[in-house]
Parts: C-alpha cells; sequence; structure tokens
C-alpha cells in the first residue's frame, strides 16, 4: 500500500473510530482521532509482522522479550528498530517518518513527554482504554499517556531520579546518612575528599550536556528549591527566586569544581560510566542504573558500593522530575491488532517483572513494587516509588519541542557562564510565555 493509501485508510479508521466511539469528548478539537476516553474501543486492524521503534536496548532484555512474543506469533513477528540514545534525537526520528507517513514504525517507544504532540498531530492512534486495567498502574505514568481525556499510549516503564551515593566513602569519613540537602552534600564531599583515596573525586553530577536531561536536571533542580517551571495551571513560573537559587546550585557547582568540569557533556550513559569507574560521590541518575552499577563482572568498579537515597534539596528533601517511556501505535502503520496485542504483551505482570530483573528500570504496575522477593533483591524500591509518586511532570505541550529547547538553552548557557543567572531565566521566561500562550 503507498503512503497516500495508508494515511486515507488511517483516515478512515479514525473517522470510523470517532462514529463508533458516539461523539468525541467536548472541548477535544482537531486532534482527535478516536472515540471518548473510557467508552467504545477505537478499532484496530490487521494482523502480521510489525517493528517496534525505541532508544537502545542497554541489557538486551527488550530482544528478549520480543523473541519470547516472536515464537509465540509466527505471523506477527516484530523487529526491533533501534534509534540513537539521546532522547531527542529519537524524537527526530519518529517525527521525520510521521511527517512522511512512512509505515516503518509500527509501535513506537515514546518518551513521557510527546504525548500530547504526537497525538495532536495524529501521528499516534488513540488506543482502547477499556482494554488496559490501568487501576493497576501507577498513576503519575498514566497520567503522561492520556492526551485531552483519550489514552493515546501505554505507560510501560516509569522513572524517577534518585540520588547515588558511594556507601563505602561516606562510611569511612563517618558521614552515617546521605545527605537531604545541597549543603549537607557538600559537607559530606569534603570530609570523603579528605580521605587519601578520595582527594580528586567529582563531588556531584547529572545529565547536563544539552539535551532533554538537561531540562529534567534543570527543572529538578528549580523544583527542590520550592520553585516550579509551570504552575499547575500550565504558567511558566521560572522568574522566581526559587527558580534562581535552582539553577544556581548548578551554575555554582560547576563553578566550584564540585560538579566536575567534563559533566557538562554528560548524558545517561558517559554519567553511568563515571559512577561505575568510582569517579563520583553523588550522582543523580535513573533506576536503570543500579543493576548495571552492580554487575560483578567486572565492568563495574563500585558493586556493592553504593546505595540510593532521594534526591537533596535546597532546605530539605528534593522533588524529581517524572520520566519513562510509553508505547503508542503510528498512525501511518499497518496491522495495528498486532501492535495492541503487542503492547499489552509488553505490559503484563510478566514482562514487567522480567524487564525489572534484568534491567532494575521502574515498572509501572504498582503491585511490583510490594513483591517481597522484588524488595529483597532491590531495596531501593520504595525509594524509588516515593520518587515518582512525588515527582513534578514536565510541562503537557504539544510544542514540547520548542519549550524544551529553550529550558536547555537557557540551563546550558548559564552553567558555561556565557548568561548570568538572572538574565538567562528571564529571557526563559518570556520564551516560555510566548510558548505556551493560548
Ligand atoms: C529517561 C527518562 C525520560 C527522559 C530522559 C532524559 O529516559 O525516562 O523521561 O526524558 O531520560 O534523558
Amino acid at each position: 500500500m503507498s503512503a497516500g493509501a495508508r494515511a486515507r485508510t488511517a483516515a478512515l479508521l479514525a473517522a470510523a473510530a470517532v462514529v463508533l466511539g458516539g461523539c468525541g469528548s467536548s472541548g477535544s478539537g482537531g486532534g482527535d482521532n478516536s472515540g471518548g476516553g473510557g467508552g467504545a474501543a477505537p478499532k484496530l486492524e490487521g494482523r502480521g509482522p510489525i517493528t517496534f521503534a525505541t532508544g537502545k536496548d542497554t541489557s538486551g532484555n527488550m530482544q528478549k522479550l520480543v523473541d519470547q512474543w516472536n515464537t509465540d506469533h509466527p505471523d506477527e513477528k516484530v523487529t526491533i528498530t533501534e534509534l540513537p540514545e539521546a532522547a531527542d534525537e529519537q524524537r527526530n526520528r519518529m517525527i521525520q517518518n510521521a511527517q512522511v507517513e512512512s509505515a516503518e514504525y509500527s509501535v513506537l517507544n515514546l518518551d513521557v513527554i510527546w504525548t500530547a504532540e504526537f497525538a495532536a498531530n495524529r501521528w499516534i492512534v488513540a488506543l482502547p482504554q477499556d482494554q488496559f486495567d490501568l487501576d493497576k498502574f501507577l498513576k503519575p505514568a498514566v497520567d503522561t499517556a492520556m492526551y485531552r481525556d483519550k489514552m493515546y499510549a501505554m505507560p510501560v516503564y516509569s522513572d524517577g531520579g534518585l540520588l547515588y551515593y558511594r556507601k563505602d566513602l561516606l562510611t569511612k569519613a563517618g558521614v552515617s546518612e546521605p545527605p537531604k540537602t545541597w549543603a549537607e552534600m557538600k559537607t559530606a564531599c569534603d570530609k570523603v575528599k579528605a580521605l587519601p583515596e578520595a582527594k580528586s573525586i567529582g563531588c556531584y553530577a547529572g545529565q547536563f550536556d544539552k539535551y532533554e536531561g538537561l531540562t529534567v536536571n534543570f527543572s529538578e533542580a528549580v523544583q527542590s528549591a520550592g520553585g516550579t517551571v509551570v504552575d499547575d495551571s500550565g504558567k511558566p513560573t521560572v522568574n522566581s527566586q526559587q527558580a534562581k537559587d535552582g539553577l544556581n546550585f548548578l551554575v555554582d557547582g560547576l563553578k566550584s569544581g564540585e560538579i566536575p568540569k567534563a559533566a557538562i557533556t554528560y548524558q545517561e550513559e558517559p554519567g553511568r560510566r563515571a559512577f561505575q569507574d568510582g569517579q563520583l560521590l553523588f550522582h543523580r541518575q535513573w533506576p536503570y542504573q543500579w543493576a548495571k552499577a552492580n554487575a560483578t563482572d567486572g565492568s563495574s568498579k563500585v558493586a556493592g558500593k553504593f546505595d540510593v537515597a532521594p534526591l537533596p534539596g535546597k532546605d530539605g528533601p528534593g522533588v524529581s522530575t517524572l520520566g519513562g517511556h510509553n508505547f503508542a501505535i503510528s498512525a501511518f502503520a499497518p496491522n495495528k491488532a498486532t501492535a495492541l496485542d503487542f503492547i499489552k504483551f509488553f505490559s503484563s505482570e510478566e514482562a514487567e517483572r522480567s524487564n525489572l530483573l534484568a534491567t532494575s528500570q521502574a515498572p509501572t504496575r504498582s503491585a511490583l513494587y510490594d513483591e517481597a522477593a522484588l524488595k529483597e533483591k532491590f531495596p531501593y524500591l520504595p525509594t524509588l516509588k516515593a520518587s515518582i509518586d512525588n515527582a513534578a511532570p514536565r510541562p503537557k505541550v504539544v510544542k514540547y519541542g520548542d519549550v524544551t529547547a529553550a529550558i536547555q538553552e537557557a540551563a546550558y548557557s548559564a552553567m558555561t557562564g556565557d548568561k548570568p543567572t538572572d538574565q538567562a531565566l528571564s529571557d526563559l521566561q518570556t520564551k516560555l510565555e510566548e510558548l505556551t500562550k493560548q
């Protein structure tokens, strides 16, 4: 089928779905391509081979689950298409494909922040909410998959920021508790650096390269100083003292050397390698690092030597930015019935448990956080659950790409000394006001 024909079929299916749904929910404008939220299921048809476009399969467990699916579904085989490592580049690839209505990607592993943009542009189709037991999933994760009260994706992995710390070094330096504030973190680091073996250790790092990870880390710094990037009504709020304190935590850290210079280039993976190489005392990172840094095959120098704690903040515990990944179905791909079943399989309890065991990523199924055997193997689970429950979502806007680019620009220019903090934030406030204007 040509791309044009496929698009017409998709449009017809979408129109049919609206009819089947009875009516679009009121207030849901041009972006609709399905029936009402919890109501009649939009019909997803066609069975056969599909592809699954996703970021790097760092553990190999995705392929394992796909192999399992393929054994059970010889006529509906799934092929993984691996996308680049950075979130922004994954988004670019997916958008390029969608803009030419390419059928190359069937199931999309979407970052939680892209739902609005992909749904409003009709690049993904609405999912039949009544076929998913959403009550069994973490509510913050479910919220990221909804757009205008309809479900457009299924939350498969969640993510919450954690403070990884070298327990061995803290203990040796006489620090018995992980820090709850930035000031305590600095004091603890000074004590550890007085140990001969840790003289040159970096105090703290996160993801500070100019990409989505910087938006996450900037937002966390602002939130952890008591501020917000946008308020509950969606209004930008970065012209505040709290935002200034948050950004200055990063700016001053780089200036003083507590944050090593190299950290300005860190995405998740380079930072993880630095931590597991013993170069960092404290590291803000997602839960997937737990399994990697605990590997006992010689790849990590810190296996068994670290623990995790809630993120610290200015005057008390910090507030994570909500991360995670949702699976959606491309509007332009054939075999949508297969795609739907594949998503159900990946979000099944069995698949989520297998993923947790192999990767230490955050499940979206609440029950897994309470399973005794899992809690024993992954003692950080309660801390992670709290991080996710208290996390702040990033702005839920259709123009998310422009919003995140503006945040990255502002944070990076202040952190590299190109702009004073005040100037960077007031420019950002103006930019965000423009971008979020209704
Ligand atoms: C992780 C998170 C995702 C976030 C990205 C930033 O993959 O799950 O939500 O946007 O990191 O690098």
